[in-house]
């Protein structure tokens, strides 16, 4: 352990900058071993400080090393500043002049992927959020924006793509005879936003032309070898482009936008202005090498990276404390962009089903924080389902609560308001608030509040005068630091059902409506519905208009009526899973107890039903028939029993497959056939309830179906196809599953996001001996531990792998651990990521509870980075 702990950082000590950078011109001079980095900083004493002597403070990172450092033209002798922590503080300065500085930075030495680094042949960066420093020094602080003008020098035999934000403004040779090019862009902007590419790269190019008639370049860059899988992302970016206009008035400002593929990349994408960075994963597509789920998300993370350019960089954060103003925001545009593009309802089943498996399991952990935390000690630790999920579930009740029109009038305004600034979310709440009329001081608690709050509803109906009364509570569990909760502002859209399942209306406050929405405010409230003809079966928390834990005591019967005849699509979905975690739990409770298990499962008429009802979308059929996932079931589980959760759902799993092998046998047969792999909406949707089909019928003991599963792999066109198969057989134990794994990596070998999942699916193996294979695989010349793609595939598979990850002599956790103290140092992002299973130990059965904590206490003993210190710390605190 070290000897002086990082210390936190706190929202309320937040203070304007005391200095302004109102031009920064950086030239870097490209070499892999020794970058040199010259800023000349135009910077002035901050006007909203009054008259100040403070002294200037610029923050570096390690790694970074001062050579030149000069105001005006003087060269500053050491005696005048000193570096101390990373800072470099410079005593006397006038209130206006120019910084000149020059740094030495080490490219290919630097693994953490943070700054400027190598990823494959080429240089690249990531300066989200505090990555900057490590190029020079600076005011790295989202509130200070400035005008950059980027120089590049390169040997341009080597690097002939030299890129950085904005537009490309000059070209030329150096006496050296390296090539040099500038670029510039007008639009003011936090260094955190900074990009620079450099490489031998081939391009693909387009035009979109926008509302107001303008034409905008676009490029996409990648290794030469991946150029033909970039078509799917450029048509997403033009629909991304289209979109934003159309559903938010937003038009590009600059005349060219360009993404740049990497391999190495800590996260998903960055928005840098003008030159979005992704990770190769998030971006590249083709028919044979990418799955279904994989084009979905290229498509979500295009847009989500696109929108970003209004939503974070035209307006973005006064501080990391906002960082859900610009991710939530962004993450309810880019969910609402991919909903209007496929289906709306598929979409929520699918956002919500990650928010409640993941979300709340971090909401009920160690490290639960609200959407706007109150302190941090590593702002990257802080990139989380909470700010981005939960913050663009907060947005989407603020849509709920205003309307569609009146929320748009609260995003124009407050785009018109706060353009070229940087801002908090009280800023945005107070735009919508100000178009709208609307009173959101009770809801604003949501961005200060940690935790799942808890709704419970009773109801009375009384036929003689037709009333109907819903009776809610509310309550938030404690969460670290915050002992007492306060009551939230929670949005509950509510329909009501009669006996035969017809849309009941009713009278509420006056309104007369199938579908209202409820706003609860208090502890407890009573809402009396009257005009009630029949006592009803409520639907409740349709499309779930709140991010909350409902509880209703509702019958299987009354269940499985929602499940076929609700008018809201998203709650049809939503009572198939409330049965069958009734059902689960059940299973598991007898499988803890030790007992033989045994169920009378009320899903198999439901699933008979649903299957034989051909009004549906497929993909909703799809959906309805998976069972909640084991994460899922841990995330309800307190304490978790994983093999007991393993045991239930497969027991389930095989049960229905039985009583249900016909339909699952015709459902895959007839959907079946393979036109022109297309990743358009109608095809996903039969491809996936064709291999969610595949995936129950293989679990009868079929010798049909164990055929069906290797000709499926053998012969599909696409990877959707050919990867289901794979993944059927491996988890089915199928005879032939080791075989069709060592014939998948021959045939993919070359194909490194193809591998990655390679990767995944075989740490994932429930064998006896995973965790030998999943060491194996580390050694794999597949592997390789720079790579956070390969770190996620392997680890997040063995993570997810419940036998062997949590085998009961703590072998599984001691691994992980052992990979975490590796990576503490080399890459401290993806070090502190990898911690979040061992999170979870105070909810683990008892035997598996200590051994995570010794784990725990084995790692806080190490030198940690900030990031890992900060998660195992919280974890034990
Ligand atoms: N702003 C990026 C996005 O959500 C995420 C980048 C975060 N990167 C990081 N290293 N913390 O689109
Ligand atoms: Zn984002």
């Amino acid at each position: 352990m070290k000897e002086s702990q990082p210390s936190t950082i706190y929202l309320k000590d937040y203070k304007v900058p005391p200095f302004l950078i109102d031009k920064t011109e950086l030239t870097f001079d490209l070499d892999e071993a020794t970058t040199i980095v010259t800023s000349r900083l135009h910077m002035r004493r901050n006007p909203a400080c009054g008259k100040s002597t403070v002294p200037l403070t610029l923050d570096g990172g390690e790694g970074v090393k001062l050579i030149g450092l000069a105001m005006d033209d003087y060269t500053l002798p050491p005696e005048e500043y000193r570096i101390s922590e990373n800072k470099l503080i410079i005593t006397a300065t006038a209130d206006q002049f120019v910084l000149t500085c020059e740094t030495l930075i080490e490219p290919q030495n630097n693994t953490s992927l943070e700054g400027l680094y190598r990823s494959s042949s080429m240089f690249c960066t990531q300066c989200e959020a505090e990555g900057f420093r490590h190029i020079t020094y600076y005011l790295d602080r989202p509130d200070v924006m400035s005008v950059f003008t980027t120089t590049i020098i390169a040997d341009a035999d080597r690097y002939p793509v030299m890129l950085s934000n904005g537009n490309e403004v000059e070209r030329g040779k150096t006496e050296e005879g390296k090539t040099f090019v500038v670029w510039n862009d007008p639009f003011p902007k936090p260094a955190y936003l900074f990009a620079l590419v450099a490489g031998d790269l081939a391009v693909k190019n387009d035009i979109f032309t926008t509302q107001n008639k303008r034409d905008v370049k676009l490029q996409i860059f990648t290794e030469t070898h991946n150029i033909d899988k970039v078509d799917y992302a450029m048509e997403a970016l033009k629909r991304s482009m289209r979109w934003d206009e159309e559903a938010y008035g937003r038009e590009y400002d600059l005349d060219i936008f360009m993404i740049v593929a990497v391999d190495d990349f800590n996260m998903g994408a960055m928005e840098n202005k003008g030159l979005n960075i992704f990770n190769s994963s998030c971006l590249l597509a083709s028919p044979e090498t990418t799955t279904d789920d994989s084009y979905l998300r290229v498509e979500a993370i295009v847009a989500h990276e696109y929108f970003h350019n209004w939503s974070g960089n035209r307006v973005t954060c006064r501080d990391w404390f906002q960082l859900s103003l610009k991710e939530g925001f962004t993450v309810f545009r880019d969910q609402t962009f991919s909903a209007d593009m496929h289906s709306e309802t598929v979409k929520r089943v699918e956002d919500v089903s990650f928010l409640r498996t993941a979300q709340f399991a971090e909401d009920a952990g160690p490290m639960a924080h609200p959407v706007r935390p109150a302190s941090f000690i590593e702002i990257s630790n802080f990139y989380t389902l909470t700010v981005y999920e939960k913050g663009a579930e907060i947005v989407r009740m603020i849509h709920t609560l205003l309307g569609a029109e009146k929320f748009r009038a609260g995003s124009d305004l407050y785009f018109e308001r706060h353009d070229g600034q940087a801002v908090t979310c009280d800023d945005f709440v107070s735009a919508m608030e100000d178009a709208s009329g609307v009173d959101l001081t009770q809801f604003k608690r949501w961005y200060s509040q940690a935790g799942t709050p808890v709704v419970s509803v009773t109801d009375e109906f009384d036929a003689a005068s037709g009333t109907y009364r819903l009776t809610m509570k509310q309550e938030t569990p404690v969460t670290p630091n915050q002992p007492t909760k306060l009551a939230l502002h929670i949005p509950v859209r509510v329909g009501l059902l009669d006996q035969s399942g017809n849309e009941l209306s009713a009278t509420l406050d006056g309104t007369t409506a199938e579908d209202h929405v409820l706003h609860l405010t208090s502890s407890e409230q009573v809402f009396e519905f009257s005009g009630v003809t029949a006592r009803p079966i409520p639907s409740l928390l349709r499309g779930f208009s709140a991010p909350v834990k409902l509880h209703y005591d509702y019958t299987p019967a009354n269940l499985l009526l929602l499940m076929s005849s609700d008018s809201d699509g998203f709650n049809r979905w939503s009572s198939a899973q409330q049965l069958a975690v009734n059902e689960l739990q059940a299973l598991i409770g007898q499988a803890i107890a030790g007992e033989t298990l045994s169920i009378d499962s009320q899903l198999i008429d439901g699933f008979k039903a649903l299957i034989g009802d051909c009004n549906l979308d497929p993909a909703m059929v799809a959906l309805i028939l998976t069972l909640p996932s084991q994460a899922y079931l841990s995330e309800l589980a307190n304490p978790i029993y994983p093999a007991a959760i393993k045991q239930a759902r497969h027991y389930l799993k095989t049960q229905l497959a039985n009583a249900l092998s016909g339909e699952f046998e015709s459902l895959y047969t007839n959907n079946k056939s393979q036109g022109v792999y297309q990743a358009n909406a109608e095809d996903i949707a039969c491809r996936s309830l064709k291999n969610l089909a595949l995936s129950y019928w293989v679990e009868t003991d079929s010798e049909a179906a164990q055929q069906a599963v290797v000709q499926q792999f053998e012969f599909a066109n696409n990877m959707t196809d050919q990867f289901s198969a794979l993944s059927i057989a491996v988890h089915s134990q199928h005879e032939k599953a080791a075989d069709m794994l060592a014939v998948f990596y021959d045939q993919w070998k070359n194909e490194p996001l193809v591998v990655n999942k390679w990767l995944m699916l075989s740490a994932g193996q429930e064998s006896d001996d995973a965790l030998i294979i999943v060491k194996g695989l580390m050694e794999h010349p597949a592997f390789d531990l720079k790579n956070p793609n390969k770190v996620r595939s392997v680890l997040g598979g063995f993570g997810q792998n419940m036998a062997a990850f949590h085998k009961e002599d703590g072998s599984g956790y001691r691994f992980l651990a052992d990979q975490i103290i590796l990576l503490n140092k080399r890459n401290p992002q993806i070090a502190s990521r990898l911690c979040t299973p061992l999170t979870r130990w105070k909810k683990m059965q008892p035997e598996l509870s200590e051994k995570m904590k010794s784990e725990l206490e084995r790692i806080l003993a190490e030198d940690l980075s900030k990031d890992v210190y900060e998660v195992i710390s919280k974890c034990l605190a």
